[in-house]
């Protein structure tokens, strides 16, 4: 594709990510889009794609509520909204999905995709939703290479044909009509832009990439492995960060987001949270930004008792920007006293709401310092902490 994200304006949209199904051409214990690639499952995969996409205002994903162990493993640390419940198949589920945003407008643009899609690309979403917002309804869609032929019947002129894909991008009037005048019986069309254009209304296409594959069979499986999976040319970088913080006067100490009743406080301009600082550090250590006191010097009075979340949240933002994405984090608190392991998983839930990563790419351990020197004779507590990061090269 020749669209290049950046000569574009944002335009504000809604996506539906359609996620109900069983997997059943695929095959396999787990439903397909709990099934992972690259340790990441391919409903994450699609997720990711889109809740990095400029203009997105609300996302919704349709489940299969028995699913929803799988499901909540595989989101887990994104930012998402309460799952919607699917219905008999697709078109039943996308209903019930676009039926769940609060206050949608006529004109509001809304993207359908199907969870089985994860290798759609960010400049296609970008040129979907224009082509939508400007059109009323618009899908991504590859023109077909092979000669096609009917079985014992005629050829067809591929010259005329293109393989739909998602998303597909509507007004979201136009969308619900369709579907309210398709109704519960409507079998016959196996996707939304069937649904508009029963409607009488044209349907515009953005030529999407042959790669946007939906996984359907074993074979795309493989495929989707292939092309999802680590690339040779990634550039992989850890970060290390330490700090430390004294006791004060006190009675709660803040670590790893978590407050936990002790003798005393940590003392420090902000809430003193030695953990994030010393994660925060890692992290900028992996695009060489200098450290925590570059971006919140403890001289300026706004950062006077600020929460330490906003420092790895900026850590965090800093790294997306120049398109990397976290692959772990690994911290080890020192301390005679709190006793860390009673919050040691409300730590990890913590850094995995705010990074964005699963808690098992969260390494959490604690120490004691043997009773030895200023950790030893409880003067104050320090951490330590790695991150490695994935930077594809464009
Ligand atoms: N889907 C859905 N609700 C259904 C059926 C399908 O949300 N009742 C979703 C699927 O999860 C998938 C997308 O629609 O992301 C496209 O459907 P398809 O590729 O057919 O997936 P499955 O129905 O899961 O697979 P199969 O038909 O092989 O069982
Ligand atoms: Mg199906």
């Amino acid at each position: 594709m020749e669209i290049s994200a950046s000569s574009k304006q944002v335009v504000p949209f809604y996506a539906v990510i359609v996620a109900a199904g069983s997997g059943t051409r695929l095959g396999g214990e787990t439903p397909k889009q709990y099934q992972k690639i690259s340790g990441k499952a391919i409903l994450r995969h699609t997720l990711e794609r889109f809740l990095s996409s400029p203009g997105l205002q609300e996302i919704r994903v349709v489940i299969n509520p028995d699913h929803r162990t799988l499901y909540n493993e595989a989101v887990q640390g994104l930012d998402l909204p309460e799952p919607i419940s699917g219905g008999k198949d697709r078109n039943n589920s996308v209903f019930n999905g676009i039926n769940s945003f609060s206050n949608p407008k006529n004109n509001d643009t809304i993207l359908i995709h199907d969870a089985a899609r994860p290798l759609v690309s960010a400049d296609e979403i970008i040129a979907l939703v224009q082509k939508a917002a400007e059109t009323g309804a618009a899908t991504l869609a590859s023109p077909v290479t092979d000669t096609q032929k009917y079985d014992g019947g005629a050829y067809v002129d591929r010259g005329n044909l293109w393989a739909i894909q998602t998303p597909q991008g509507f007004h979201y009037d136009l969308l619900l009509r369709a579907h309210q005048a398709a109704g519960e019986t409507n079998a016959s069309c196996t996707d939304d832009t069937g649904l508009v254009a029963a409607t009488g209304k044209e349907i515009a296409f953005v030529p999407g990439s042959r790669q946007n594959i939906k996984i359907t069979t074993p074979e795309d499986m493989d495929m989707a492995q292939k092309l999802l999976g680590p690339s040779p040319q990634t550039d992989i970088r850890t970060g290390f960060g330490y700090d430390v913080h004294a006791f004060t006067e006190g009675n709660v100490v803040r670590l790893c987001g978590v407050d936990i009743p002790h003798t005393h406080k940590l003392k420090g301009h902000s809430d003193a949270d030695v953990g994030l600082h010393a994660l925060t550090d890692a992290l900028l250590g992996t695009i060489g930004a200098g450290d925590i006191g570059t971006y919140f010097p403890p001289s300026a009075p706004q950062w006077k008792d600020v929460d330490s979340a906003v420092f790895l949240q900026k850590a965090v933002e800093m790294i997306r920007e120049k398109g990397g994405t976290i692959n772990n984090v690994d911290l080890t608190l020192i301390c005679e006293a709190p006793k860390i392991g009673p919050h040691r998983e409300a730590m990890q839930q913590k850094i995995a709401q705010i990074c964005g990563l699963e808690t098992d790419r969260i390494g959490l351990k604690a120490t004691t310092n043997e009773k030895l020197g200023f950790l030893g004779r409880e003067e104050g507590i320090a951490a330590h902490a790695v991150a490695t990061v994935r930077f594809t090269p464009c």
